[in-house]
């Protein structure tokens, strides 16, 4: 199943990438038919409604975890997604959101899981002084950035950086490693083994 719902809560960048990856055909035939915010203000928003993609906005504020899940879920669902990538969606994923698709979200983290998870990874790494970061993209579990990682990229840090050169360059690979996580993920031509994802010839 290819079609695609993304979920952003801010700039969307990374929506951006996945966009101009379908646009140029590099994204395993994939097709993003929605993309849900969770901030109104989101700049993503407009990016999607650039795009021509349906774009909308539900608020999770004063709602119980499991019941705004559960109605993303069935947007999701009235529409036919069959994969999910968050992008830059800085919620955690109640078990009701997991089970429904599973294996079949991804998420995008700006370091080199596992070292890093949570918010500000990046400030994290410049601050702990790792001379390599990176960026992840994972399957999406119950727990916070611990799922299957699907891909991988390192990036340099070097002594004249600083959080934001580093952010922009992780940033940058981010934008490589995504769209090809996706088509990797629907050309379905992969297994899991443990905790290790396995891609087939031809996959990537
Ligand atoms: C990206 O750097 C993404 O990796 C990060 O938020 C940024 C969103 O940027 N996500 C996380 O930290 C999730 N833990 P974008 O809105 O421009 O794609």
């Amino acid at each position: 199943m290819k079609r695609i719902g993304v979920l952003i809560s801010g700039r969307g960048s990374n929506l951006q990438a996945l966009i101009d990856a379908q646009r140029a055909g590099e994204l395993g035939g994939g097709e993003i038919v929605i993309v849900v915010s969770n901030v109104e203000t989101a700049p993503g928003i407009e990016r999607a409604r650039q795009a021509g993609i349906p774009a909308v906005f539900r608020d999770h504020r004063g709602r119980k975890r499991e019941e705004y899940d559960a109605e993303i879920v069935s947007l999701l669902k009235a529409r036919d997604v069959g994969v999910v990538c968050l992008a830059g969606f800085m919620r955690l994923l109640s078990p009701v959101f997991v089970s429904a698709f599973p294996n079949r979200i991804l998420n995008v983290h700006p370091a080199l899981l596992p070292a890093f998870a949570g918010l500000d990874a990046q400030q994290q790494a410049f601050a702990h002084g790792v001379k390599v970061s990176g960026a992840t993209v994972h399957i999406v579990d119950e727990n916070l950035d611990s799922g299957t990682i699907v891909a991988q990229e390192a990036v340099p840090v070097f002594d004249t950086d600083d959080v934001e050169t580093l952010t922009q360059r992780i940033l940058a690979s981010e934008h490589r490693i995504y769209p090809k996580a996706v088509r990797i993920l629907l050309s379905d031509r992969y297994r899991i083994e443990g905790r290790r994802f396995i891609i087939g010839d031809g996959a990537a």
